[in-house]
């Protein structure tokens, strides 16, 4: 198959991760035969470095004719005074909002030998596999007005949802769960906002074409309770935008580290955009110490989101694995007995446990 990948590195550990996953994904396309082309942009930080801009056009124009957009990550303080609409986020905003990606898949499953790198206890979290699905284009992030008011002595952000942006997040919940374990909880704060309570109708309505799927609501505090109370009883989550942002922050505490957790944000006709849930971390950018993970499991769901290749994507997710099985990890995870390696070497560890080099190139005995 021929795919052409927009690549948006951005700041901060982006482009080291990012390189990761490009020599991942260069070897997926060796052993399986596929042509994969990369063309690289800028886009946050980086953007307003080069062009004054968080989301240049040319970046626009490159991502709209792609067929997958894998992202890094935005943002730093180098940049933190800058007005709102000015910060690298407004880029990562604009280029979501642009291509209309209005769901944002995080899957938060555990890997058995980072189960007690977790402050969690090992019984709570094991066999915990949750995926959070979070509206990603529209409430709190994006409805106007958005401003300062009274001589800058007040600040308005205004929670704004259409039933039709709900009604598509909520069938992409319910089509999904059915290839789960078609549980599905609605996080909603119905006891207060108004926006909550045409969100559960909605929900209600559309549980109707789906009795396959059991639903359940609860009130966003009581769903931050429970994720970390008892994990095991959740499948699907689906919830708004900001909910959904804190949530799944919240859940990654389940993996041992954010470092570990992949993103797709997709539309209806496939098309998305990859990127790891953590952010730029720049207090380590450089340094070579980045855990690649979550933007090696990125790249494995934009194989298998975007372009239908289960099996490459299985493959990658078997290896990353391997790895952890064999007791390599960055040092973001606080993993007893294990061996800390950087980004290269955490890659260098993936790549050598693809099934291609199984058997041929094992480095492994080198990080010992
Ligand atoms: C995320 C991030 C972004 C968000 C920031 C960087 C704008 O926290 O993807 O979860 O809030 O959506
Ligand atoms: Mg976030």
């Amino acid at each position: 198959m021929d795919k052409k990948i927009a690549i948006l590195p951005g700041d901060g550990i982006g482009k080291e991760i990012m390189e990761s996953a490009i020599r991942v994904i260069e070897t997926i396309a060796a052993d399986f035969n596929h042509q994969f082309t990369f063309e690289e942009h800028a886009i946050g930080g980086q953007a307003i470095d080069q062009y004054n801009d968080p989301l240049p056009e040319a970046t626009v124009q490159a991502c709209e004719v792609a067929d997958a957009v894998l992202l890094g990550a935005v943002g730093g303080e180098k940049w933190d005074s800058l007005p709102g609409d000015k910060r690298p986020e407004k880029g990562l905003l604009g280029i979501r909002k642009t291509l209309g990606l209005f769901a944002n898949l995080r899957p938060i499953k555990g890997f058995d030998p980072l189960l007690h790198a977790s402050p969690l206890k090992e019984e709570v979290i094991k066999g915990s596999d949750i995926l959070i699905i979070r509206e990603l284009t529209g409430g709190l992030y994006f409805g106007e007005p958005k401003k300062r008011v009274d001589d800058g002595n007040a600040a308005v952000d205004t929670l704004y949802y259409t039933r039709m942006e709900m009604e598509r997040i909520i069938d992409t919940a319910f089509q999904t769960a059915r290839t789960r374990k078609k549980q599905l909880t609605s996080v909603d704060k119905a006891n207060v906002l108004e926006s909550s309570r045409l969100w559960r109708e909605v929900v209600e309505e559309k549980s109707k074409q789906y009795p396959d799927v059991t639903v359940n609501h609860l009130l966003v505090d009581a769903a931050a309770m429970k994720l970390i109370a008892s994990p095991q009883q959740f499948d699907v989550i689906v919830t708004e935008n900001l909910f959904g942002d804190i949530l799944s922050d919240e859940a990654s505490v389940l993996t041992g580290s954010l470092g570990m957790l992949p993103s797709a944000s997709i539309r209806s006709d496939g098309v998305g955009l990859y990127e790891p849930v953590h952010g730029s971390a720049p207090d380590i950018a450089g340094k070579g110490i980045a855990n690649p993970l979550g933007m090696i499991l990125s790249a494995a769901l934009m194989l298998r989101q975007s372009f239908g290749m289960e099996k490459e994507a299985d493959e990658i997710e078997r290896a990353v694995q391997k790895s952890l099985d064999q007791g390599y990890h960055t040092p973001d995870l606080n993993i007893k007995n294990g061996t800390i390696v950087g980004t290269k070497e955490m890659t260098d560890l993936v790549i050598n446990n693809l099934s291609s080099n199984e058997a041929s190139n094992c480095i492994c005995n080198s990080y010992v």
